[in-house]
């Protein structure tokens, strides 16, 4: 099988493509290389012979209709998946999230035996009021640029899946962790101050729940998608999450324990706006076709501390993008004005 992987060297992409790769699949990684991008996730088979990168736009339609015209499924991780950059800057959401999809969209009609899955997020929901968990079929109240972006991605899917008949899968799935993450989010950029004993910014009252996934578990559950295509016109939508909900503060507290650093380190700073409170994702639909999370939070954060700890600052040098500049934009009043 052949698989065109979009956003392969990012965070989640590049887990899958090392992963597919080690399986025998052929695969074809579509990078744009933008800041998230790191070379060195990807370093590993970066010389395999069933390995192909090809550094280009989901938005340029000559490329994306010549490289799915070659594969038998297409993997779309790539986007802009940052909030607070969404709150910054979101006009390249729309672009990436939603024009580029449509541009997938556009070459694979021109192909129905090429399947599509497609990465999106529980962002769509909005915030989920305790006890609920959101469903498949639950509404979208997206609360952020970027939530907005990935709704509308969805919209699109549905409505060529409508038109064309197109048989498409959408993975929505919780926080995701782990090594190579992108020192933006929260658990690397925590991880990595706590290290360097300094300030971590933590949002408004830091009661904000996440439902934490270690990204060797989401690898899975794409690998099991992966083996049972639908064939049916229409969407199907798959929510993979593990059931942990964490509030900020207490992860924040657990990496600072980790890492033997005092909490105090630990700084409350102005909140993001629109910041949703909760999330939490009815996973039943994935748990009834065999998938289940192999590693609890704790396990999987000790591990990933334990990854920036010895090899963070290596892997970070070697990122696109200026890291210390988007920091100071970020943060440097919240930081600087408590
Ligand atoms: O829920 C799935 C989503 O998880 C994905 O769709 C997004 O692509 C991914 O970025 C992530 O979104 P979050 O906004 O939840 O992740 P982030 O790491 O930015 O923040 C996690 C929580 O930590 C959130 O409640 C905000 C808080 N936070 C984050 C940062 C970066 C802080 O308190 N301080 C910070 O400096």
């Amino acid at each position: 099988m052949r698989a065109l992987v979009t956003g392969g060297c990012g965070f989640i992409g590049s887990h899958v493509v090392r992963s597919l790769v080690a399986d025998g699949w052929e695969v074809i990684n579509l990078d744009r290389m933008t800041y998230a991008a790191n070379p060195a996730n990807v370093a590993e088979v970066v010389r395999h012979p069933r390995y192909r990168f090809v550094q280009g736009d989901i938005c340029d339609g000559a490329l994306v209709r010549e490289l799915v015209g070659v594969a038998d499924v297409v993997l779309n991780f790539a986007a802009e998946t940052h909030v607070d950059r969404s709150l910054l800057d979101p006009g390249v959401f729309v672009r990436t999230d939603v024009e580029g999809v449509v541009m997938l969209l556009e070459a694979l009609r021109e192909r129905p035996g090429t399947a599509l899955v497609h990465m999106s997020t529980d962002e769509v929901f909005g915030s989920i009021p305790a006890p609920l968990e959101a469903r498949e079929d639950r509404a979208f109240a997206p609360s952020s640029p970027y939530a907005a972006s990935k709704a509308a991605a969805e919209l699109m899917i549905r409505a060529y899946a409508e038109t064309y008949g197109m048989a498409v899968t959408v993975v929505r799935c919780c926080n995701v962790f782990g090594p190579r993450q992108h020192l933006e989010k929260f658990i690397p950029l925590f991880t990595m101050r706590a290290l360097a004993g300094e300030p971590m910014p933590l949002y408004g009252d830091g009661m904000q729940e996440r439902e934490w996934l270690y990204v060797d578990d989401l690898v899975e559950a794409v690998r099991l998608v992966l083996e049972g295509l639908p064939t049916v016109a229409g969407v199907r939508a798959v929510h993979v999450g593990s059931g942990e909900r964490v509030a900020n503060r207490a992860t924040a507290e657990m990496i600072c324990d980790l890492l033997g650093r005092p909490r105090e380190l630990i700084t409350p700073v102005a909140d993001r706006p629109g910041h949703d409170r909760r999330y939490a994702l009815d996973s039943s639909r994935m748990r009834e076709l065999g998938w289940a999370p192999r590693r609890r939070f704790v396990e999987g954060l000790a591990e990933t501390v334990r990854w920036y700890r010895d090899h963070g600052a290596a892997w970070a040098r070697t990122a696109q993008g200026d890291f210390a500049r988007y920091f100071e934009r970020q943060y440097g009043e919240r930081l600087g004005r408590r």
